[in-house]
């Protein structure tokens, strides 16, 4: 069949197994690799370049950290570096996400939430916790008189996430993940500009205070980023373990006594 291939159906099928995640191409007929290790015959004109000579500027991998931070330092407000982080390409999250997810609600918001990743609501909607754990959160917050969509910014929310990409099946975001998008974290904090940061569940506790454990960590006020922090249990933990909802509680009120603002 394959001979009778047209050399635009034969394109078509290339194309089609490339996007499937085909990146090599294996023969019908099995190599001796033993054999194919011997001293090629063919003088050395013909014989191909050997890979040890490519041009070490093509070889050196760019710092996606490094290649972060630069894309940051330009971006003068929250629209610009939501364009800096669409145009990163150094990872690989990337490629498997529809949406880049950047943020959601009043950016100004006295309270800035920061949780893990998009999952698959959120990657569809291209908005942050949008899925049931989202929905428990603003549930959460009403509970003490905030919202995203809340004009008044003591009454709003900023929300956003410490990777702006899906895991494939919602795997644990990885350390190297996290390090190269961190510059956008912070420079995020920086223009949003909050008085108060809520960490949602380990990742960005990781990302943000480089500590994790968030069942010691919850509801110790600490600084990082030049303003107070708070770390909470993940609202995804909540919906799997209902009984620590008492522990988010308990959190919910230290932030609104931080606030000054009456239940
Ligand atoms: N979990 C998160 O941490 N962020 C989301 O946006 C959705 C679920």
């Amino acid at each position: 069949m394959l001979d009778e291939l047209d050399p635009d159906t034969a394109r078509a099928l290339l194309e089609w197994q490339l996007e499937m995640g085909a990146d090599e191409a294996i023969g019908d007929v099995p190599v001796d690799r033993f054999a194919a290790a011997e001293p090629d015959a063919r003088p050395a004109s013909d014989a191909p370049a050997p890979a040890t000579a490519a041009d070490p500027a093509q070889e050196a991998e760019p710092d996606p950290v490094a290649v972060a931070r630069a894309a940051v330092a330009g971006a003068a407000d929250l629209a610009a570096l939501e364009a800096a982080l669409g145009a990163f390409a150094h990872c690989e999250l990337k490629k498997g996400a529809r949406h880049t997810v950047f943020a959601d609600g009043n950016p100004q918001a006295r309270v800035m939430i920061i949780g893990e990743a998009p999952g698959r609501e959120e990657d569809r909607a291209g908005l942050p916790f949008v899925g049931r754990a989202g929905q428990l959160l603003d549930r959460m917050f009403v509970a003490i008189g905030m919202a995203r969509d809340a004009p008044d910014p003591a009454r709003a929310l900023y929300i956003t996430n410490i990777l702006p990409w899906r895991p494939p099946q919602n795997r644990k975001p990885e350390r190297a993940e996290i390090a190269m998008l961190m510059p956008f974290m912070e420079r995020h904090v920086a223009l949003a500009a909050p008085d108060i940061i809520v960490l949602m569940g380990n990742t960005p506790c990781a990302g943000i205070l480089g500590r994790e454990g968030i069942t010691r960590l919850r509801g110790q006020w600490m600084r990082a980023l030049e303003r107070p922090v708070l770390p909470m249990f993940h609202p995804a933990y909540l919906l799997r373990n209902p009984a620590a909802k008492r522990e988010a509680w308990a959190d919910l009120l230290a932030l609104q006594d931080q606030l000054g603002s009456p239940a």
